[in-house]
């Protein structure tokens, strides 16, 4: 087994991530988060919230809706142009992007052109069959709203999350008092009917992105660039990931979105190599002069002090939330001495830390464990609960889940109020007084 599949086997029997609708013989490309996953989850949205919206004065939150007014889509040029050029292999049935396929096609080409490549080139699907005539493939996905069937009207499910940023940014900045340069952020969900999915929860059709929408001087669009590089990269360190495991690199003509002007992605060093999970984007005023347009709003800023007047330009921090996921998992799994170890960083890790009775069956023992396990909750810590088996097998059950401290509580414990605390990297034991316990694991 390679590690991609390790760590699948790992998230669904530990309960991170399930393959969606698994009883229905599964739903392509969506995946269910478990008990588990949905703390690392939680964790990395409060993360995310605190560093980059509540501990900045200069930038204000939003939640916007999924299925918007349809002219939205239209004025961010996504119903016309986030589109793909696809092929099909004629008899596997599979999709392709064309881009990804053929070396050979270049920025822009249409699927005429990408037709004449293909014939010119004799070029077949990697199963080695013919490929069907290519086409464009809109990634927006289509929804019907409405209560009665003749009324009901064509929406889209949001294709990236910072949309509502854009159309609502008047309000914001009127309503929170903001002067630019100042930011909007949010998380949430966004879709996309992606034709290539995978590695298992990498890429899917639904996933949830935190994106930074920094409003700026056209004058300062390469301060706030380099300034979203840096700030955003320490922050994924700061999460535990390995330095040397991360770079930027610029996207090519060929890849970037049409609203983008300079690209640069966070890049993670998978096993099988290196791939994006990060983009900081300058949108130039692509996002808010299309809006004035479409719906006739000026959105002419007036700076107060030079009185230069100017549509806002973008510099963008987007995040996909379970690609996130994906890299800290990778970046953590570890064999190691007949273990399976997940060393994520104990602000991450799903359980803060778990208490174990020594034995199950006396009872003075586990009231005690009973009470220390209370009293860590009730300071605000996730804690696992554990009487099964042996401590060894215990030990290897909260490795597995990444759970930094294993707290035991034994007959000495009833004596002194001490108990052992076993360190989940190092392994090694230490004696610990109950009353300092809640310091140490929250450290
Ligand atoms: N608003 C800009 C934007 O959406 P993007 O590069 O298309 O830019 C940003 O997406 C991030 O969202 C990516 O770096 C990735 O982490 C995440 N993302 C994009 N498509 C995804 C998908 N199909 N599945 C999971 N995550 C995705």
């Amino acid at each position: 087994m390679d590690t991609l599949q390790k760590i699948t086997a790992l998230c669904k029997r530990r309960g991170f991530v399930f393959p969606s609708s698994e009883i229905y013989g599964g739903w392509e490309a969506a995946y269910d988060f478990g008990s588990l996953g949905v703390e690392v989850l939680n964790k990395l949205r409060r993360l995310w919230w605190s560093e980059f919206v509540r501990k900045r004065s200069d930038v204000a939150g939003l939640d916007g809706a999924i299925i918007s007014h349809p002219r939205v889509w239209e004025a961010s040029g996504h119903t016309e142009l986030f589109a793909d050029v696809m092929v099909e292999d004629t008899v596997t049935n599979r999709r392709y992007r064309a881009d990804h396929l053929i070396d050979l096609i270049e920025d822009g080409m249409k699927p005429e052109e990408v037709d004449e490549v293909i014939k010119k080139n004799n070029i077949k699907s990697p199963d080695g069959y013919p490929l069907s005539k290519a086409r464009y493939f809109n990634q927006l996905v289509e929804v019907q709203v409405g209560t009665l069937e003749d009324s009901k009207s064509k929406a889209y499910l949001r294709g990236e999350t910072c949309q509502p940023i854009f159309y609502n940014y008047a309000l914001v900045k009127d309503s929170m008092r903001m002067k630019i340069p100042f930011g909007i952020a949010q998380i949430g969900k966004a879709f996309r009917n992606e034709i290539k999915v995978g590695p298992f929860f990498f890429r899917t059709r639904e996933f949830e992105q935190m994106e930074l929408e920094m409003f700026i001087s056209p004058k300062d669009s390469q301060k706030y660039f380099d300034e979203l590089k840096s700030i955003s990269k320490l922050w994924v360190e700061s999460l535990g990931v390995n330095p040397e495991k991360l770079r930027f690199r610029e996207q090519s003509p060929k890849e970037k979105a049409h609203y983008n002007k300079i690209a640069h992605d966070l890049e993670y060093e998978f096993p099988y190599g290196w791939k994006e999970f990060q983009g900081i984007h300058y949108r130039t005023d692509w996002d808010l002069k299309r809006h004035g347009e479409y719906s006739n709003t000026d959105f002419t800023y007036t700076d107060e002090e030079t009185g230069e007047k100017f549509i806002p330009h973008i510099a963008e921090y987007s995040i996909g939330l379970s690609r996130l996921l994906y890299v800290l998992l990778f970046d953590a799994y570890t064999e190691e001495e007949g273990r399976v170890v997940l060393k994520l960083d104990p602000k991450v890790a799903p359980y803060d830390a778990a208490v174990f009775p020594l034995v199950k069956n006396k009872e003075d023992l586990v009231v005690k464990a009973r009470d220390v396990y209370q009293n860590l909750i009730n300071t605000g810590l996730n804690v696992a609960w554990d009487d099964r088996g042996n401590i060894g097998k215990r030990y290897y059950s909260q490795d597995e889940i990444g759970t930094p401290k294993c707290i035991t509580i034994d007959y000495d414990t009833l004596k002194d109020d001490t108990v052992t605390v076993r360190d989940r990297d190092t392994m090694k034991q230490e004696r610990v007084k109950i009353s300092d316990l809640s310091r140490m694991v929250k450290l």
